[in-house]
């Protein structure tokens, strides 16, 4: 092994492990040399009503066409319940951890069959369909999980909206995929603070109405009896409608390549896209690597502290730890309410076995010092994951000290909304660890680097990271814009996937994810498209132009930079800057709030009106003396007032 630190697998983490080096090793080349047995084989650890003759057919060129077991036919709800129920009926299938530490319970697959199966009976009642696009905006409360598995098991196409984002942003998602039915609560509780999520839902349907998307039906979860507005003819409470239908539902037959849910995400420009997963592929691969990645054994508690208004609680809370019948443990709360101790706390309570989280909880616990962590046990630890961003050494090395002591393995996990499941990752039993480092690719995935001209790196190299060959839980098309979809991730390098990702591969052949290539950030493992926030910011009234560009922030990984250029005659106050950042909280979300904004007389652009986001990048970064070749640039003294600002303002 090279120069970088390593801990290599320590016995213990070998001793039961699913997969150890060896085997590894064989398992990868066989799902190279020959996918379609090896996905053959393992595409049936999930159950089909009727079996798959044909396993991969996908062409990553001309229209993209991405099909798995597109013969078979199966239903995602029957896989994470029915087919539990015999072993395992009495199991705990979720446990529930209010934002109040006194608040929580445990379901059982016997109750999440009867409570998914009464949702679904639900739906049904109002008329949603196979096929029809129902929108959740929920807290995370189990009635998120029961509504995504009712949507599955009629073969509903599920669209989780993030509880965080605004009315504008719920209201885009719900026209995009033309929605009429939502499910809500009254209001989301974090951190002891109520989310105002049925009023936002309003607000949201009369902003989708007017653009011609009717909502009508709503189901509204009482979460904290907080007062809400009420339409008669088309709310409804959700405990009064579960309670009237039926306790059991038949799972739809579902052919593999039947839509399961939308996704939307951002990308580097435009309005955010409709990521589509389908049925058969994701669940095989959320829930092999969900197995695998956590080296989960039956009976363990597995928790992930993601949202399911993101992918990584689609995959990691619900779909892979359910087919696996696994129990897993769903948080309402945030890491530091009560206290700073407050993740540990639940894995003594609880018993957590494997816990998995993003870098930026881990550097806002590590700032919060190590005593909220040594006074807790984490006795029942056996795996520790990271995803979201790149995690610094640092942060790593912390996780790995204070956290696991030393003893417990971290799979720092690289993937995306788009790749359904983690692509990159060590095996807790197999693979040495480098802090900051994502490693080695899972099973099927084949991972390449390339120059800007597309120009393959063989070796030890720094480049951006494609993606050769399908795996089952790729995504298969931006809903509704197939172009978009090749557009976005085909066309940059043929006959590739393009990730949107720098990577470099050291000469042990692990990858290190640099970071976003495009215009997208990544603030606190969110995602966000700098065009995005630039339009939230142009639409106000007092803003003629606006740039934004991404800059390191000690928690947040990324913080959100925004150059602005306000209307002539308009004063440059510190109110209209609060004013701007309540602007665009109001029309995107919190999660959009701009860290900085620089009032900006003029923005740095090439002769033909481009903006030169390179050296906005640099000027944020405060890194003044590389800002590289400015002769291009129309007018070069804006750069010179821009620095002049930023240092102003120090
Ligand atoms: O830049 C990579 C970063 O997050 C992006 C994907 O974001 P999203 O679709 O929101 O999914 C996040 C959860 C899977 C990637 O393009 N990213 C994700 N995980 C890692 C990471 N960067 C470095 N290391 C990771 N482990």
């Amino acid at each position: 092994m090279s120069d970088e630190k390593v801990y290599r697998v320590q016995p213990a983490w070998k001793k039961n492990a699913l997969i150890d080096n060896d085997t590894y090793l064989k398992w990868y080349a066989d799902s190279i040399k020959n996918p379609d047995k090896f996905w053959g084989k393992h595409g049936k650890r999930i159950d089909w009503f009727k079996p798959f003759t044909k396993v991969k057919n996908a062409s990553f060129t001309g229209k993209v066409s991405i099909k798995w077991f597109e013969d078979g036919v199966t239903n995602v709800s029957y896989n994470c319940i029915d087919r539990h129920l015999k072993k395992r009926g009495d199991q705990t299938a979720i446990i529930w951890e209010g934002d109040n530490p006194y608040d929580d319970k445990k379901i059982t697959y016997n109750e999440l069959h009867e409570r998914v199966c009464r949702l679904a009976n639900v739906l049904k009642k109002h008329g949603v369909k196979k096929g029809d696009r129902v929108t959740i905006y929920m807290p995370m409360i189990p009635e998120a999980a029961y509504a995504m598995l009712a949507c599955t098991r009629i073969g509903a196409i599920h669209s989780v909206v993030f509880g965080g984002f605004s009315p504008d942003a719920l209201a885009g998602r719900i026209v995009d995929c033309e929605s009429t039915f939502v499910i809500t609560a009254d209001e989301g509780l974090r951190g002891g603070k109520a989310v105002p999520l049925k009023e936002n839902t309003d607000k949201a349907i009369d902003i989708a109405g007017r653009q011609g998307v009717i909502v009508k039906n709503v189901l509204v979860v009482r979460r904290t009896a907080g007062k809400i507005a009420w339409f008669a003819n088309r709310d409804r409470w959700y405990h009064e409608e579960t309670a009237s239908v039926k306790p059991d539902c038949k799972p739809e037959k579902m052919k593999a390549e039947d839509p399961l849910f939308i996704l939307y995400t951002s990308g580097s420009t435009g309005k955010p896209k409709g990521v589509l997963h389908t049925t058969g592929g994701y669940l095989v691969y959320a829930s092999m690597t969900h197995q695998y990645v956590f080296d989960y054994h039956d009976g363990d508690v597995y928790w992930c502290t993601a949202d399911v208004g993101w992918v990584t609680g689609h995959s990691y809370i619900l779909y892979g730890p359910l087919a696996n019948g696994a129990t897993t443990l769903m948080f309402e709360g945030v890491p530091n309410y009560p206290s700073a101790s407050r993740f540990w706390d639940v894995v003594d309570k609880h018993q957590v076995n494997i816990f998995y989280t993003a870098p930026t909880a881990i550097r806002a616990l590590m700032g919060a010092g190590d005593d909220h962590v040594k006074k807790t046990s984490r006795k029942s630890l056996r795996v520790l994951g990271s995803v979201g961003e790149p995690i610094n050494p640092e942060a790593w090395e912390w996780y790995f000290n204070v956290v696991g002591e030393k003893k417990i393995p971290i799979v720092d996990t690289w993937w995306q909304t788009e790749t359904g499941g983690i692509l990159i990752t060590p095996l807790p039993g197999a693979t040495d660890l480098k802090p900051g480092s994502a490693t080695r690719p899972f099973f099927g995935v084949v991972p390449q680097l390339v120059d800007n001209e597309g120009k393959v790196l063989e070796g030890a190299a720094d480049g951006n990271l494609c993606i050769t060959e399908s795996w089952p839980g790729q995504m298969r098309t931006v809903y509704g814009d197939h172009e978009r979809f090749i557009q976005t991730y085909f066309s940059n390098y043929k006959g590739k996937y393009f990730t949107g990702d720098g990577c470099r591969r050291d000469a042990d052949g692990y990858f290190w994810i640099t970071g976003r290539v495009d215009d997208v950030i990544n603030v606190s493992g969110h995602r966000m498209g700098t065009a995005e926030v630039e339009s939230a910011l142009v639409s106000h009234d007092k803003v003629s132009e606006a740039a934004v560009v991404g800059y390191p922030h000690d928690i947040k990984g990324q913080g959100i930079y925004s150059y602005v250029t306000l209307m002539a005659g308009v004063e440059a106050t510190e109110d209209l800057r609060k004013e701007l950042v309540a602007h665009v909280r109001k029309e995107i979300g919190p999660i959009a709030s701009p860290d900085k904004i620089q009032f900006a007389p003029g923005l740095p652009k090439t002769r033909s009106g481009k903006i030169m986001r390179r050296i906005l990048r640099k000027i944020a970064e405060d890194d003044f003396g590389s800002l590289g070749d400015t002769s291009t640039l129309a007018d070069p003294a804006v750069v010179d007032d821009l620095i002049e600002h930023r240092q102003n303002k120090k």
